[in-house]
């Protein structure tokens, strides 16, 4: 991918820590997700009192592209720590991989982890998801 374009997802993903919500664990996480079409979808966690209905970042902005319409990826950028402090790679959760199977080709949607606009690491979903469960089995 285009450096140009990581850098825009990292500055992207980075934005997003602003509105993330986190008054049970103060861990912030932004996403960055980029569609087939050129749109950026922003996406961060939401906590909520009752635990289990929080939202990690990556889902927020997997449902907002596909609320509206839009359901081709290529990429996604995360990034995240304790207060917003970006310090170290941030790896999605089991659960967002699992909605990153049901929308993208797991051989070629690239996830970035970064720490800063210099600092960053990608990977295949198939990568981070070997053998996933996905459409395709059930077609
Ligand atoms: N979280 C994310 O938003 N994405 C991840 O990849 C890991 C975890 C959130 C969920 C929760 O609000 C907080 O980080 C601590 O788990």
């Amino acid at each position: 991918m285009d450096i140009r374009m990581i850098e825009k997802l990292i500055e992207a993903a980075v934005s997003q820590l602003d509105f993330s919500y986190t008054p049970y664990s103060d861990f912030k996480v932004g996403a960055a997700l980029l569609a087939a079409n050129g749109n950026i979808y922003g996406g961060c966690n939401i906590e909520n009192a009752a635990y289990t209905p929080t939202n990690c970042a990556e889902r927020t902005a997997f449902f907002k592209a596909v609320s509206e319409g839009v359901r081709q990826f290529d990429a996604i950028c995360i990034v995240g720590g304790k207060k917003g402090i970006l310090e170290e790679y941030i790896a999605p959760c089991g659960v967002c991989r699992q909605v990153m199977m049901e929308f993208c080709n797991p051989e070629t949607f690239q996830i970035i982890l970064a720490v800063s606009k210099e600092q960053y690491k990608i990977f295949a979903l198939k990568d981070l998801l070997p053998l996933g469960f996905g459409p395709e089995n059930l077609a």
